[in-house]
């Protein structure tokens, strides 16, 4: 399938979800000063991007619950081309997208009201888009001042990310093809990134958290992609027990551990990689003992991953093996927490582990979709957390279907605190790969870079 039949198809598809009379408006991202006569790099609406692969600013799609799409798009202008670069225009938007109409975006506010008049529903995305809701509104005005001449005006608002988000969870083969390259990239930047952390240490040169950020900004550029899915983490000894930490300038020691979590966007789609490395190649004992406890428990969640399972099981077969580790290695005292169990039940592991083993992955890094089972949404649970005292509603988990693509990404946090042997103080581990649900298991589609202890530091070597 061409890519243009790709998003026609996508088209229908939230076409046939509108129900009758329905029309729904997507507009692409807002062009965002940085400073002055700066602006941050343009980056497209995903939403709009699924439904039209388009990538210039100053767009809006609608499609209607007949099936006609629209785009409105920047007219053309000589001038502004010299400046900005050529401009697709709506002229040769018909044939270029496959939509069936093309406006210029300068006729937005004159054409809008005309093709909200007589429709029932007006689906949009809900709090995604500033002053969206107010230019509906005036639309909505313009239609309503027509009214006495028998103009009908939509009578319903709906949110258009609930079709999306559903659709967008699931990835087609066009989608996964992207992923995958994107996540190739993005394991030859970490080994990179490995290799040149040891190699300077070792010729006895400094090294700073932004030499190894450079080595992955390489390595994303020379293939292809477009830009870091996300600011990338390059987190040296103690820095890693910060989650979200960013690339910046800390020394990076003989000794230390390394934590970088950092993916490439490719032609709209993020991967999302961490991987903790000594930064000289070889991990002392309190290191190997940790990391390889972190990766006991990664193997378990990739185990629990697979279509008919639940989304948070994957965490569960975590925390169940990092709960038992953490005693195992003194990090908890049974005699003050109690046995795994306890552990499990009291959140004593949540000292050293405090966030969630996964999220969905897609064009957006933390991509859209429920974390609950549409089906039983109904299903209310109320438990109260054993740390906050609060009383938590839970609903059952989202079941795993094939094509769903979500990170698995368990780690250790070991900040000082009394109690804490010193031996593990300052160690921060993550180990994330992101995997594409098979109905049998899952694909880790990010393991061009070495995981295992071993192999890391035979990479390192090399
Ligand atoms: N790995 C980046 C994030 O999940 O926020």
């Amino acid at each position: 399938m061409t890519p243009s039949n790709l998003y026609a198809q996508r088209r229908a598809l939230v076409s046939s979800q509108l129900g009758a009379g329905g029309i729904a408006i997507i507009p692409t991202a807002l062009e965002r000063q940085r400073n002055r006569d700066s602006d941050f790099l343009f980056r497209h609406d995903s939403y709009f991007y699924y439904l039209t692969g388009f990538t210039e600013p100053n767009a809006c799609l609608v499609i209607t619950a007949e099936g006609e799409a629209t785009l409105f798009c920047q007219p053309k202008d000589a001038e502004r081309e010299v400046w900005d670069g050529l401009r697709l225009g709506p002229a040769a938007a018909p044939a270029a997208l496959g939509v069936q109409a093309a406006f210029a975006s300068t006729e937005l506010a004159s054409q809008m009201p005309k093709m909200l008049e007589n429709r029932s529903t007006v689906w949009y995305p809900f709090a995604t888009h500033k002053g969206l809701e107010t230019q509906v509104d005036g639309w909505l005005n313009s239609v309503r001042a027509r009214v006495r001449f028998g103009a009908l005006c939509p009578q319903q608002q709906r949110d258009v990310c609930a079709i999306l988000d559903e659709m967008r969870l699931v990835k087609d083969a066009h989608e996964l093809t992207i992923m995958r390259r994107a996540s190739q990239i993005s394991a030859r930047a970490h080994v990179r990134a490995m290799q040149r952390s040891a190699t300077m240490l070792r010729a006895g040169q400094e090294v700073r958290e932004y030499h190894l950020d450079a080595e992955l900004l390489h390595e994303f550029r020379q293939h292809g992609s477009q830009y870091p899915a996300y600011g990338s983490i390059v987190a040296a000894g103690a820095n890693a027990c910060v989650l979200h930490y960013r690339a910046d300038a800390g020394l990076i020691h003989n000794g230390d551990l390394v934590l970088i979590d950092a993916g490439c966007e490719l032609d709209g789609y993020a991967s999302d990689i961490t991987r903790t490395f000594p930064a000289n190649g070889t991990f002392t004992g309190p290191q190997r003992l940790l990391y390889d406890l972190v990766l006991a428990s990664q193997d378990a969640a990739v185990a629990a991953t697979r279509a008919g399972a639940r989304f948070i099981e994957p965490h569960e077969a975590t925390v169940k093996v990092l709960a038992q580790g953490l005693l195992d290695v003194g990090l908890l005292d049974k005699n003050k927490v109690g046995n795994a169990q306890d552990v499990i039940a009291n959140r004593s592991y949540f000292q050293f582990y405090m966030h969630r083993t996964g999220h969905w992955l897609g064009m957006d890094v933390h991509d859209c979709g429920s974390y609950v089972e549409p089906s039983e949404v109904g299903q209310v649970s109320e438990r109260k957390d054993p740390l906050s005292g609060e009383i938590i509603k839970d609903r059952p988990s989202r079941v795993l279907q094939p094509g769903m693509v979500l990170t698995i990404e368990p780690g250790l946090y070991v900040r000082p605190a009394p109690g804490v042997p010193e031996q593990f103080h300052n160690i921060g581990i993550r180990i994330e790969d992101d995997a594409v649900v098979t109905p049998t298991g899952c694909e880790l589609i990010t393991r061009d870079v070495p995981v295992k202890a071993d192999e890391i530091e035979a990479l390192m070597r090399a």
